[in-house]
């Protein structure tokens, strides 16, 4: 059986670090997102997926093509314009093979058993089965009211706080039969939640399976630094040879400094004399890290630089982004690729948007 991955967003809501990296390759210890899926995928005993994609595709297959799936297969239906998540479908339907098949959002983290979920599916009259897992507030997501059956009598996308009669949402991973696809009209932008869900639903063909495991969808800054910190803690997608302290062995270490697990470090970081990692951290490719500066709970992308005395906590520094001498970064604040916070300065729920790039107003936010 193959997936549908759905990564053809924009990932608005995590700018601005998605100005240059796509959601779906955001790193969780290190790792792009999109390794997470794979094995995902694998542990619902699927073979390949098709990625749905849009927004910034070449990157995505990029780093498809430098990985070895061992026989987990790969092909990719690019958008010209956004499709929407019915029409990303329906647009990969050249690489499906008329069977039932998976489809995923590309922004969902999960241990939930995608293989029992199948099973439920097959084991109803179902066209499309929806999995759902409790939140506390469901006003982001799509609202499924379902009976003692799991037969699914409503499906409301981002309700109202007035509209909320559940707390539990569509996770994001839903097993599809072949006929779905005919119900979505081509070439056209087609929403799954808004269109299809609620005509499946009227059909009584729309059914949902439950599940308690863990599950986040990463597209916040909020949501994405706790994924983080979850993958780190080995909460979520931990193996046998789970590391807490996940440092590269080029790491070059300065006297007396503090690693406080769980951390991850890529190659070719750099922490000076005295400086403390941890908490909760992750430093991508050749971070640097100055005398006495403190990095907590944060994730530093590649080649981002936090210098002497300066204190990061709880944040996101961009690619290249510089956190400079004796400056404070925290509180969630997410600085774009290139930033730079100055020395001294404090940043406290902040968001630096990368130079150069124009961002209309109030189309940043938590
Ligand atoms: N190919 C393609 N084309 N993919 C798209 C498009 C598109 O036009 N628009 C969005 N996607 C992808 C995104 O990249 C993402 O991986 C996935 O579809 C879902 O889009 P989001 O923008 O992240 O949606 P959301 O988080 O607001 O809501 C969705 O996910 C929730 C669970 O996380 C809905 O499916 C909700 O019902 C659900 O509860
Ligand atoms: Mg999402």
């Amino acid at each position: 059986m193959r997936a549908v991955i759905l990564v053809g967003g924009k990932g608005t809501r995590l700018r601005p670090v998605t100005y240059d990296i796509p959601k779906a390759l955001v790193p969780l210890r290190n790792q792009p997102f999109m390794g997470y899926m794979v094995d995902f995928l694998r542990s619902g005993g699927l073979d390949g997926a098709v990625l749905s994609l849009g927004y910034l595709p070449d990157q995505i297959q990029a780093y498809f093509a430098s990985q070895d799936l061992d026989g987990f297969s790969i092909d990719y239906a690019v958008e010209d314009y956004p499709l929407g998540t019915a029409g990303g479908i329906k647009n990969a339907e050249r690489y499906l093979d008329g069977g039932t098949m998976v489809v995923v959002n590309g922004d969902v983290l999960t241990g939930m058993d995608l293989g029992k979920a199948i099973e439920r599916h097959k084991a109803t009259d179902a066209l499309a089965t929806i999995t759902l897992t409790s939140v506390e507030d469901p006003t982001a997501y799509g609202l499924v009211e379902v009976d003692h059956e799991m037969l699914v009598h409503r499906f409301l996308e981002k309700p109202a706080y007035d509209e909320i009669s559940t707390n539990l949402v569509n996770a994001g991973v839903y097993v599809l039969e072949p006929e779905v696809l005919e119900m979505i009209p081509a070439d056209r932008e087609v929403s799954i939640e808004r269109e299809i869900f609620p005509e499946l639903q009227a059909q009584g063909r729309l059914y949902a399976y439950v599940s308690s495991s863990y599950w986040k969808d990463i597209g916040t800054p909020r949501s994405y630094l706790a994924a983080s910190n979850d993958v780190l803690s080995g909460a979520v997608g931990a193996r046998e040879d789970f590391e807490y302290l996940d440092v590269h062995p080029s790491t070059q270490v300065g006297k007396n400094v503090k690693l406080l697990p769980p951390v991850s470090i890529a190659e070719g970081c750099e922490i000076s004399n005295g400086a403390t990692i941890g908490g909760r951290s992750s430093l991508g490719l050749g971070c640097r890290v100055g005398e006495r500066a403190v990095v907590e709970s944060s994730v530093l992308l590649d080649g981002a630089e936090v210098e002497a005395g300066a204190v990061v906590r709880g944040s996101i520094i961009g690619p290249r982004a510089r956190v400079g001498h004796g400056a404070i970064v925290r509180g969630m604040s997410v600085l774009g690729a290139g930033c730079v916070v100055g020395e001294g300065n404090v940043l406290d729920q902040g968001i630096r948007v990368n130079p150069g790039v124009f961002v209309p107003p109030r189309s940043l936010s938590f």
